[in-house]
């Protein structure tokens, strides 16, 4: 299990290097991300590369037996390059030119910042392929983290090849953007540029390639550095860190170019949901690597520098979500930081070793603690979590979605996914996001939340997905675009019209404060919110309608058999317990059992060929007694779990295998 964090060493005197590798045994670590923000240090001009600091800080922590995921240390331009090249710094929309000074500022397109990058990962490689420390390859870090997109004329540029590329005429661009409207038609490839301020809303066309541009653009720049490092050392696996539920990166395409999938995942302390949060981004993560164990690769041990007010972890926290991270799928533990920063911005962000006296710091205390635990985990590793359900996220969709100038702002794409994805947790039902493109044969129940843009072939999927025995539930303002943003017309959601068995008539969305009454068939009543609509029945029949308002008596959530199996569709935002009964239903059916324990404790099971792990989770801050049906070890501490209760006190966690 690895277990580790951001090593900063060029921040510290030498001497503070051999403390560090010291205390790096006493909490276990056995892995750092190493010189993440280390270019000026490593290239202090250009072309004269300083390798050896790095050297004796490789060869300090090999001899302390921590290994190393180097960074290649790109994500921060040295003054040097900016200052020679200050066309390499980023423009906003507003055609504002960012400044050095903070880090990732560079134009992703820039070819100037390519070069440079590449010459630099180059040298590394070169240097450091043949040690025995390199574990793996950290590129870059959270890409698109500050600036997901520039505006700039080079950038401009390489938005008309990339658009060259995909339309091949002017024509068919023409007709993808719908220029017609608002005079927008070119006549020559050298007019286009990217959707920069503009008096009101810019081409929403423009806008959503322009967002597939940018991902895109970026992974060029992962991609430049991924050829290096592949070629140098083609069996140390490469990761860059992701960001969760990132709106600028489609991590489909990202995590597929990724030996190793890893996430930077901060939850908020004060956020009561945060929990839930957290399990959905490790459920993400395993998913984007389509099952494979990840990494997470920086939580907090405490506090964060960030948010207006940055509340501490309360005890026990930091050790739950870090075993929680394990049970959905992580072979690895991590933190921003190792050693808490003394200078910089980020001095007051809490990290491994913090600033005070470590024999009286809970959070060294802590982290030793977690260490010595992990230690005790190698059964986990490699085994996997496999869910019956999967809820559908696209990113071009979510961009779609998201662009202004709709029926709603309201309609927020991760508020929907976490819609769905709350009572399936509350329930323990285990949950994969998938692609809708995606091969969905492996599960039961399938949910698509306001699924706007659909392509074809995705359209088509969910339609054999149902036809061939599948149940599907679909949010509304579902399948209302092709990927072009254009209306799909013949009614909406006119690819899912046969399957769901209705057309939407209209969308009735609700003002703020505002809310509908829905009734279901067998008398339970429940609230609707964000969204209503009217609904044409052709086939399916309705299973709650709404009650009150111009929509009385009319249909609101309906089921409908297509082929082998059902397809339901909910026309507004149920509220909880409603959409915990719908789904809970559904599972039902399907034999999706929810796993029987006290409210706030969560169950997930990793399994691997003739071993089953589960991880039990108190979220609670009182103790709770659990249920246990098979005997085993407990991994924490190695104590036999018998039949019958067992007690998890505040914010504990047992981890099971079964049958010892
Ligand atoms: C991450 C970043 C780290 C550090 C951390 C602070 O976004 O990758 O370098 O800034 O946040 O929370
Ligand atoms: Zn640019």
């Amino acid at each position: 299990m690895v277990y580790g964090g951001d090593y900063n060493p060029d921040q510290w005197p030498e001497d503070v290097w051999h403390e560090d590798v010291r205390l790096m045994r006493e909490a276990g670590v056995n892995l750092v991300s190493l010189g993440i923000f280390s270019w000026s240090r490593l290239e202090p001009a250009e072309g004269r590369y300083d390798f050896e600091w790095l050297d004796r800080v490789i060869e300090l922590l090999h001899e302390g037996g921590v290994r190393v995921n180097l960074a290649t240390a790109t994500a921060s331009p040295p003054p040097w390059l900016s200052h020679a090249h200050p066309e390499m710094l980023p423009v906003m929309a507003d055609g504002v030119r960012l400044w050095p000074g903070a880090r990732q500022h560079y134009c992703p397109s820039s070819p100037v910042y390519r070069d440079a990058a590449g010459r630099l990962v180059e040298a590394i490689a070169t240097h450091f392929a043949a040690h025995p420390a390199l574990a793996m390859w950290h590129v870059g870090n959270e890409y698109a983290c500050h600036v997901p997109a520039c505006y700039c004329d080079v950038s401009a540029e390489h938005f008309r090849a990339w658009l060259q590329e995909r339309y091949e005429s002017l024509e068919d661009l023409n007709r993808a953007w719908g220029t017609d409207f608002w005079s927008q038609r070119y006549s020559s490839w050298e007019e286009i540029l990217p959707p920069r301020r503009t008096p009101t809303w810019p081409n929403p066309s423009q806008q959503l390639d322009f967002a597939r541009f940018s991902s895109d653009a970026l992974l060029e720049c992962y991609e430049i550095e991924r050829a290096i490092l592949a070629e140098k050392t083609p069996d140390v696996p490469i990761t860059t860190n992701f960001m969760a539920f990132f709106k600028p990166l489609d991590y489909w395409a990202w995590a597929a170019r990724e030996d190793v999938v890893s996430i930077d995942s901060y939850p908020d302390p004060s956020d009561p949901a945060s929990g839930m949060r957290a399990a959905m981004v490790g459920d993400l993560t395993r998913s984007l690597g389509r099952g494979r164990p990840w990494i997470l690769m920086e939580q907090t041990t405490n506090r964060v520098n960030w948010r207006p007010v940055n509340v501490p972890k309360p005890p026990g926290l930091m050790r739950l979500w870090s075993y929680q991270a394990v049970a959905r799928g992580a072979d690895g533990v991590m933190f921003f930081q190792w050693r808490q920063s003394r200078a910089g911005a980020e001095k007051h962000h809490s990290a491994m070793v913090p600033h005070g006296p470590l024999s009286s710091s809970p959070t060294w205390h802590d982290v030793v603690k977690l260490g010595r635990e992990l230690g005790g985990l190698d059964p986990v590793l490699g085994s996997r979590v496999s869910a019956d359900v999967a809820i559908l996220l696209d990113w071009e969709s979510w961009w779609a979605l998201e662009l202004p100038s709709k029926p709603s702002n309201r309609v927020v794409q991760v508020e929907q996914l976490e819609a769905y994805y709350r009572p399936l947790f509350e329930a323990n039902v285990t949950v994969d996001f998938a692609h809708p493109e995606a091969d969905l044969s492996g599960y039961k129940l399938v949910v698509a939340p306001s699924l706007y843009l659909v392509s074809d072939a995705a359209a088509a999927n969910l339609d054999r997905f149902v036809s061939q025995g599948g149940r599907l539930v679909m949010g509304f303002f579902s399948g209302i675009v092709d990927p072009f943003d254009h209306i799909r017309l013949g009614g909406y959601p006119a690819p899912f019209a046969q399957l769901l068995g209705l057309h939407v008539v209209d969308f009735l969305p609700l003002a703020v404060g505002s809310s509908a009454k829905v009734h279901f068939a067998d008398g339970a009543s429940a609230q609707g919110d964000v969204w209503t609509e009217q609904l044409r029945l052709e086939g399916a029949e309705s299973l709650a309608s709404y009650s009150g308002g111009v929509l009385d008596g009319q249909p609101a959530v309906t089921r409908h058999k297509h082929g082998e199996g059902t397809a339901y569709y909910v026309s507004t935002q149920l509220d909880g317990p409603a959409l915990a009964r719908l789904l809970g239903h559904l599972c039902s059916a399907e034999g999706i059992e929810p796993v029987k324990v006290p409210a706030g404790v969560e169950v997930v099971t990793r399994t691997a060929p003739g071993s089953s792990i589960q991880f039990l989770l108190n979220h609670r801050d009182v103790a709770v007694d659990v249920p246990v049906e098979d005997a085993g070890v407990n991994l924490v501490d190695g104590a036999a779990v018998h039949r019958g209760l067992l007690r998890l006190p505040p914010h504990g966690v047992a981890v099971v295998r079964e049958g010892w």
